[in-house]
Formats: structure tokens, sequence, C-alpha cells
């Protein structure tokens, strides 16, 4: 699916705003604070729901005012489909698609994927091993939608089972537990292995990514879960002979709840010894090397919006990030405050949009901003 517009209304430092996006890159540039991150903060917003840089929604509310609103326009072989998004303070937020109400956007297969880089999100390569899991299961889930619910099967069976062993520890009988065990153990096993056909899948083409866009040291992608379980009946033999501890915890030490996805750069882990360029690259190799994958199991590579990302990349690594973007097709939006950062390339498709003081300055008319 090809996102052709967005449209806000009291959307962040937008009153109201609408922009085209190209079918290949598009450059969104302006000076700083112009709302370049905003507007692109915008299409993820009425993409899927929610924003990529908050869980409160309330901060994408312009100052002072009472709704906003993001309005997409897409389109795919069917024909035009419009995702709109309105938030007010105090109510459920309204999702609609092809006008008619939805409950998550998130969830929809015939929405537009999306990806997102963002200079924050460095959180995912530095920080806490549940970013990456939750990463990488949203990675599965844009591979196979159906498997999502592998996750909440384990996430379900994970908080049964810890709110009996608190029961047991407290002098409940243990018979119950067997059951739950049986359940964790199966759906342990159905996660893992998703986990580990994906990065399978990802490994090669991160390496490759990640050497097109100039991080050298063999940078490498692994998947380290924490149980090394291939059946029920071994996972449920690493439960047994961990019961006694867990019971005195009172929770599940252990099983895909506590899995890694590591980042290895010159034979060490990125999160811990990588400078914060070697992770940025790293984050964006991650990013990128994901959505060529995408691209085989659903047909088209999602929609990346990648933010500040020339800023801290050489010449000629900006060259080589716009060449891989040529050569992956599909949609992406660079948002610069250099025009010149974002090199022409032979083949590549480039539209751009100028902001400025809130202000989309070439939108064409016929996409306005919504009522
Ligand atoms: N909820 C909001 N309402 C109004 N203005 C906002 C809101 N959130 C952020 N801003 C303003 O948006 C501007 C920054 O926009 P941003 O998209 O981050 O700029 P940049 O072009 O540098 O990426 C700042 O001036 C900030 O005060
Ligand atoms: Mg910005």
């Amino acid at each position: 699916m090809r996102v052709l517009s967005v449209s806000v209304r009291d959307f962040r430092c937008y009153e109201a705003a609408a922009a085209p996006l190209g079918g290949g890159l598009t450059v969104l540039h302006g000076p700083n604070g112009a709302g370049k991150t905003n507007l692109l903060e915008a299409i993820y917003f009425g993409c899927t729901g929610r924003s990529c840089r908050t869980v409160n929604d309330r901060d994408v509310l312009r100052f002072g005012q009472r709704a906003a609103r993001v309005v997409i326009a897409a389109e795919d072989e069917l024909g035009s489909h419009e995702m709109a998004v309105g938030f007010t303070p105090g109510e459920p937020k309204r999702m609609t698609y092809d006008g008619a109400s939805v409950e998550r956007l998130l969830d929809l297969t015939t929405r537009p994927l999306v990806s997102v880089f963002l200079p924050e999100r460095l959180d995912l390569i530095r920080g806490a091993p549940g970013l990456r899991r939750a990463h990488l299961d949203q990675y599965v889930a844009a591979l196979w939608p159906a498997r999502a619910a592998n996750r909440r099967g384990y996430a379900q069976a994970l908080a049964q089972r810890n709110a009996l062993l608190v029961r047991v520890s407290q002098g409940a009988t243990r018979a119950s537990l067997a059951a739950w065990d049986q359940e964790l153990a199966a759906a342990a096993i159905a996660l893992m292995a998703d986990r580990e056909r994906a990065v399978a899948a990802l490994a090669p083409v991160f390496s490759d990514v990640a050497g097109a866009i100039g991080l050298d040291g063999n940078p490498q992608i692994v998947y380290r879960p924490r149980s090394h379980a291939t059946t029920a009946e071994q996972f449920l033999a690493e439960l047994r002979e961990r019961l006694q501890s867990e019971l005195e915890r009172g929770f599940t030490d252990h099983g895909p709840h506590r899995d890694d996805l590591v980042l290895v750069h010159a034979g060490r882990q990125l999160r811990t010894y990588g400078s914060q360029g070697q992770q940025r690259l790293g984050l964006l190799a991650l990013l990128l090397a994901e959505r060529r994958v995408i691209a085989q199991y659903r047909d088209a590579p999602p929609l990346i919006l990648l933010d500040d990302v020339m800023s801290e990349l050489d010449r000629d690594r900006r060259r080589a990030l716009v060449e891989l973007l040529g050569r992956d097709g599909g949609q992406a939006v660079i948002t610069t405050t250099d025009r010149e950062h974002v090199p022409p390339c032979e083949g590549v498709e480039m539209a751009t949009v100028a902001v400025a003081a809130g202000t989309v300055l070439n939108a064409p008319a016929k996409i306005g901003a919504p009522r």
C-alpha cells in the first residue's frame, strides 16, 4: 500500500496542514524547530493510531486546542483508502478505516506498515532487553500477522502461572500448576520458534545492510533465548528444575520473556561497547534489514520514516543510504535541515516537502487539512 498524503489539524505545532508523499523518497526539509519531526510523527500516528514519540496522546494535541486529527490517504491495487485518527482528551480515540470505525488500526493487516528511525530510539540498542523483545515481536507480527497470537498466548499463560505460583507459595496445592506448566511450555516453544525463524531470516540481511551503510567490524545480529529447549517436554524439565526457587520468588524467571536480541560489532555487544555513531548505524541497519525481509513476505517494503538520520553520516554514507533505499524500493521519508544532505541518485525517485514554522510550504491545494 502506498501512502499518498498526510493531513493534520491541531497536531503538535500545526494548526492545519497537509503534505503529499512521493512514491519513492520524500525529503522533508526545513530549519530547526520548523515541524519536521512533528509531521513524521503525524504520518506514524495516522497509520497506526499511536505516536512513535510518546505514550501520552495529550502531547500531540496542539497547545491550547481541544481535538487533534490526522488523515492519511493511501492507495493499493484495489483503489484508494483513507485512515483517520481523532483524539480528544478524556475520550476514546476515534479511528476509522475507509470511513468505518475500527478498534485498533495497529492490528489491521490492510493498513500500511511503518517503520521509524528516531534519534531517541537508540534506546532500542542501548536499553533493557525488554525493548528489543517487544521490537522483535512486532517484527514477527509484521512478517506473519497470524503469529502475533503466539506472543499473546505466552503472555497470558505466564500471567496465570505467576498468579498461581504466589498462591502455591501461600499454601495452595501444587496440583493445578501442572496444567499451566503444559500451557506455558507449548506457548514458549511456539514463541521461541517464531523469533528464531524471524531472526534467521534477518541475520544475513542485517550484516549486508550494515556493511552497505558503512558499519564495519563484521556486524551481526543474534537471537539469544533464555531457554535452550526445542520441545515442550524439554521446557517442562527446565521449569521443574527451577520450581523451588520460583516458588520462593513468586514469579517465573525462565522462558522467552527473558530473551534478548543481541547486536554484535567487532566481536562485542554494540549495546555496551559501540560508540554513539556505531549504535545509530546499528539501529538504522536493523530497521532497514527488517524492512527488506518484510518486503519478501508481504510483497512491498514498509514505509520507513527516518528522522534526522543524515546529520551524523558522512558524505559517502549518505549516498550509500540513498542508494540502498532506491534499491530496496518502497516509500521512505527523510527529514533534514539541509536539503543538500540527501544527494540525488540515479534511479531514485525523489520528492521534496519544505516546512517552516508549522507550515507546509509546497503542499498542493487539492489535499486540504481535515475539517
Ligand atoms: N503539542 C504541541 N503544540 C504546539 N507546538 C508543539 C507541540 N509539541 C511540540 N511543539 C513545537 O513544535 C516545534 C518543534 O517541532 P519539530 O517537529 O520537533 O521540529 P523539527 O523541524 O526541528 O523536527 C517546537 O517549536 C515545539 O515547541
Ligand atoms: Mg526534528
